[in-house]
């Protein structure tokens, strides 16, 4: 009784619009799946301002349903009403959100990633409640596209031009023909962009995934690159291949054994070789990330999800996390025999880390 009487009504109500907010923001989430998986908002870019009927005949969905999402989605700002035309169309800027693949502000892999997590919510619910781990493979498709798909403008903007550049003594060698390894690969956008930028050079791209390496295989023949082989294979078994460069893009965190696996990593390199690893942005000290990182709580979310279950699948089982912020990282490197490593660069979702025997 008295704890009712001690509780605030107005930060109640603030918590409840909170909430009630993010509420409707998966909802719109969903809208936003339909949206792009219909080719809706394709449809809308290519139209401009456009009636009902023919935005539906040009993305050929039913009528009496676009209706509806249009509302919805114009309620949440995502698409925009003109309520003296009757028309409804995308901004440039809503375009560069939701339609625009090209775009690095395009939304939609990340919101793939989201309700690829909703669509096996029992597979979430069992891993939680009993704690066993939850192989990489035991997600919906949308996990794997997803992911490629969130991650992929980041390294199209900032690998070539920022990441290897920041990394002492690398990038020429690269240039001049070197020895590369992607280990964790998953659909292989980083070793295709390495192995189009470094024509001399040679990628082997590794992950235990096997649909994942066959939809990265995919993808190179398209492009028609002959430095680039994928292999299925575990990070722990990368042959001692002296690589110049050996490197993991956003999955390190994943891995059962990280610390065995970058101590056996740092076997195959050559005697100068780099261990680059690419991590999510994170600050260090768990109350300062959550207090001063606006993504952490999404990122403990896919942690809780996806990234603890998946190293809790292996051997070892550590269970590091997305978040574990520079210093614990550098930390791991250290006792997996690194003796020279540094935090190389930083943007907005990534830290990137260079250990050197
Ligand atoms: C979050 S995804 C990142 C994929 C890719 N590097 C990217 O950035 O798009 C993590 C990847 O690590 C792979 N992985 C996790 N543990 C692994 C291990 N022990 N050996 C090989 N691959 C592993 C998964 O199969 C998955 O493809």
């Amino acid at each position: 009784m008295n704890e009712q009487m001690n509780v605030d009504h107005e930060k109640v109500m603030a918590l409840f619009g909170n909430v009630f907010n993010d509420v409707a923001g998966a909802v719109a989430i969903m809208m936003s799946y339909i949206g792009d998986q219909t080719g809706v908002y394709q449809a809308m870019d290519k139209l401009g301002p456009a009636k009902v009927p023919a935005i539906a005949k040009e993305a050929e969905v039913d009528e009496r349903y676009l209706k509806e999402w249009l509302a919805s989605n114009a309620a949440r700002g995502y698409v925009t009403f003109d309520s003296e035309a009757e028309e409804f169309s995308l901004s440039p800027e809503q375009a560069c959100v939701f339609a625009r693949e090209s775009e690095p502000t395009c939304i939609q892999g990340l919101i793939q990633g989201v309700v690829g997590q909703f669509a096996k919510e029992d597979v979430a619910l069992d891993v939680f409640k009993t704690g066993r781990g939850r192989p990489w493979g035991e997600h919906h498709d949308c996990c794997f596209c997803g992911t490629e798909r969130f991650f992929r403008p980041a390294y199209a903007g900032h690998l070539l031009n920022e990441w290897i550049p920041a990394l002492e003594g690398v990038e020429e060698k690269l240039q001049m023909g070197a020895k590369i390894a992607d280990i964790g690969c998953g659909l292989g956008t980083s070793s295709i962009l390495m192995a189009e930028q470094y024509p001399n050079s040679t990628i082997h791209a590794f992950d235990f995934h096997g649909p994942s390496i066959e939809e990265a295989k995919k993808r190179a023949e398209e492009k028609g690159l002959s430095n680039l082989e994928f292999y299925v294979s575990d990070a722990a078994a990368i042959p001692k291949n002296e690589y110049d460069l050996a490197c993991i893009f956003d999955a390190w965190h994943d891995m059962g054994d990280p610390v065995g696996i970058a101590s056996s990593i740092k076997d195959t390199l050559a005697k100068d070789g780099t261990f680059m690893v690419v991590e999510p942005m994170a600050l260090d000290g768990f109350a300062n990330n959550i207090a001063n990182n606006p993504a952490s709580g999404m990122m403990y979310g896919f942690g809780t999800l996806v990234c603890v279950p998946a190293s809790k699948a292996q051997s070892v089982g550590l269970g590091l996390g997305p978040q574990a912020g520079p210093n614990k990282l550098m930390e791991l490197l250290g006792e997996a025999g690194f003796g020279n490593v540094n935090l190389a660069a930083e943007t907005t979702n990534n830290l990137v880390l260079q250990a050197r025997a």
